[in-house]
């Protein structure tokens, strides 16, 4: 190849790869380019290095040379290109992000209402004196019934009215067994005066289950929180102080409370406690004197020791509170309501 054709060629090159370099308009086809012009295998220049063997000995100094500033001056375009599209794709992913925007909030549980609400009984109670004590939520008939005076007659034993567990026997298949998932706290009761002498100063919250059809105001599963106090000179004035001082620093001084004789096998005497608040009366739980009758089923002497107890339903508290019309929300785990509290 003659030196002139030679060099016309290279010019022609270099003119040609400028261009396309600097047009090239992101990495990917920068890069394409570069295989084009520069690839070691079959590039342009390459081949076009390989006419250099053809010139003539005398001409190939000069044809060399200019071979090697046309390639650096590819070389040269080609780094000058790469610098300006990675500098484009830097500076993009910058302007995507802005950094006065409000961050994104991860979104965090928290505590279900009941548990809140619980929390809170706890809080208020230990103010007053009153320490935490915990059952089982299977129970014996003995913490559920009997100690508490409710004779093995009462309706309130009836199968109908509560759990039983079956257990299998050998010969005869599943039979009732003595267990149930305990229907009140009550059993607490029982269980606390059985392993401490008196005096006793405790509440309990936990579950309990009873085969109720679920409707605005019933559940097969609800919370009470129970409370006892067993001392020397207990009286009725007692319960009913403590029940005001608990309802008004649950709700706010503005809530009345108000006690309606009742029956229960395990006080004597019994009441309702309503409590009205902002609305309409609304019945809260049980309470009464500790009956002698369970004083001397756990040991304490009756004429020693006198006592209040009560039984709260947890949800109507909170429900009360919140202004929930509906038990069942509690316990459908929908997260538009759970959110709220
Ligand atoms: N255990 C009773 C109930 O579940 C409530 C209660 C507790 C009543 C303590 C009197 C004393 O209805």
């Amino acid at each position: 190849m003659a030196l002139d054709e030679f060099l016309v060629e290279l010019d022609g090159l270099t003119d040609s790869a400028t261009e396309s370099l600097n047009a090239a308009l992101d990495v990917d086809s920068l890069e394409a380019v570069r295989i084009d012009l520069l690839g070691a295998k079959s590039g342009r220049l390459k081949a076009l290095q390989k006419g250099l063997a053809a010139i003539d000995s005398a001409e190939k100094p000069v044809a060399g040379k200019r071979f090697n500033e046309a390639k650096q001056k590819i070389e040269a375009a080609y780094a000058a290109a790469k610098e300006r599209l990675t500098f484009a794709v830097a500076q993009q992913s910058a302007a995507g992000f802005d950094p006065t925007e409000p961050g994104c909030k991860p979104i965090l549980g928290h505590l279900h209402p009941i548990t809140q609400t619980i929390e809170e009984l706890k809080d208020i109670f230990a103010r007053l004196g009153f320490s935490v004590a915990d059952g089982p939520e299977i129970e014996d008939e003995r913490h559920n019934f009997e100690a508490l005076n409710i004779a093995r007659s009462h309706p309130a034993r009836d199968p109908l009215d509560n759990f039983y567990l079956q257990t299998a026997t050998k010969s005869a298949g599943p039979e009732r067994s003595e267990w149930l998932l305990r229907s009140q706290t009550s059993t607490v009761q029982i269980r606390v005066m059985d392993e401490t002498p008196p005096p006793v100063r405790i509440v309990s919250l936990g579950r309990v289950y009873r085969p109720d059809t679920a409707d605005a105001t019933h559940y097969p599963m609800f919370h009470q929180i129970e409370g006892l106090l067993v001392d020397t000179d207990v009286t009725m004035a007692d319960l009913k102080s403590v029940l005001r001082m608990f309802c008004s620093s649950y709700l706010g001084e503005d809530v009345h409370v108000r006690f309606r004789p009742s029956f229960f096998p395990f006080t004597e005497p019994s009441v309702e406690v309503d409590m009205r608040w902002q609305d309409g009366w609304i019945e809260m739980g049980g309470a009464g004197m500790v009956d002698p009758n369970v004083f001397e089923a756990v040991g304490y002497d009756p004429e020693k020791v006198t006592g209040f107890a009560f039984g709260l339903g947890v949800e109507r508290l909170c429900a009360r509170r919140y202004g929930i019309t509906d038990i069942r929300e509690f316990f459908k785990n929908d997260v538009r309501f759970l959110h709220q509290f």
